[in-house]
């Protein structure tokens, strides 16, 4: 099959697109409301932006359902705080992580919702989720708007991870960490690790 992207429709592109941007890591966001109303949401369309300085990015698309023809929770709070925590989504959490994805009104907190504990930060404002054992805490270093979508880069200001998640010397222990990735609707667990010959 060939496909021309702009004759198709934007479902139809968006299913090719998240079927084969495989598997993805899941940013999950924790931000705070200019009022102080604490929100979590998920985030598959996440990579590393800058090595150095350190910054990561995230896109966010407009909002759906109930809230079309509206900005999406997280993007209004990093515009007007300039602040996020990316918290790292280890596959037992993934109940949780789906329950904070679903369309809430603004003034809903996730992590009552999906009954997590927010934990104070280091650096910013918004909470870090307890359960998740890495927390990456930027500061917003660009909102750039790409077609639907707004490209929203951060710089990491503050990195945490449990100690019991930590090899030493910078690693993480990816067996334990267990990341859960996205595949279009589905999600995936990391079980095998292997390096591949030079
Ligand atoms: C695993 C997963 C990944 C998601 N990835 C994205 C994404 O990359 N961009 C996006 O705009 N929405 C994404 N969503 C949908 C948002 O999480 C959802 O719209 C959420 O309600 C937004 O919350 P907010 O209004 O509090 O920001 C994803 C949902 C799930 C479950």
């Amino acid at each position: 099959m060939e496909f021309t992207p702009s004759k198709l429709g934007e479902k139809d592109v968006y299913k090719l697109l998240t079927g084969s941007v495989v598997p993805r890591p899941i940013a999950w966001v924790s931000t705070v409301s200019e009022e102080g109303d604490l929100n979590l949401a998920p985030f598959s369309f996440f990579t590393v932006a800058s090595r150095n300085p350190p910054m990561l990015c995230i896109s966010i698309g407009p909002g759906v359902g109930d809230r079309e023809g509206t900005e999406k929770d997280t993007l209004v709070n990093i515009r007007a705080t300039k602040e996020f925590v990316i918290n790292v989504v280890p596959a037992p959490l993934g109940n949780s992580m789906q329950k904070s994805a679903e369309n809430l009104p603004s003034d809903a907190n996730e992590f009552a919702i999906a009954e997590l504990t927010p934990a104070e930060s280091h650096i910013v404002v918004p909470k870090r989720v307890k359960e998740a054992p890495i927390h990456m805490e930027c500061e917003l270093e660009q909102i750039i708007q790409l077609g639907s979508d707004h490209l929203v880069i951060g710089r990491m200001v503050h990195y945490h991870i449990e100690d019991e998640y930590y090899l030493g010397n910078y690693k993480v222990d990816l067996e334990k960490l267990q990341p859960l990735g996205r595949l279009a609707g589905n999600y995936s667990e990391s079980r095998q690790f292997f390096k591949l010959p030079r």
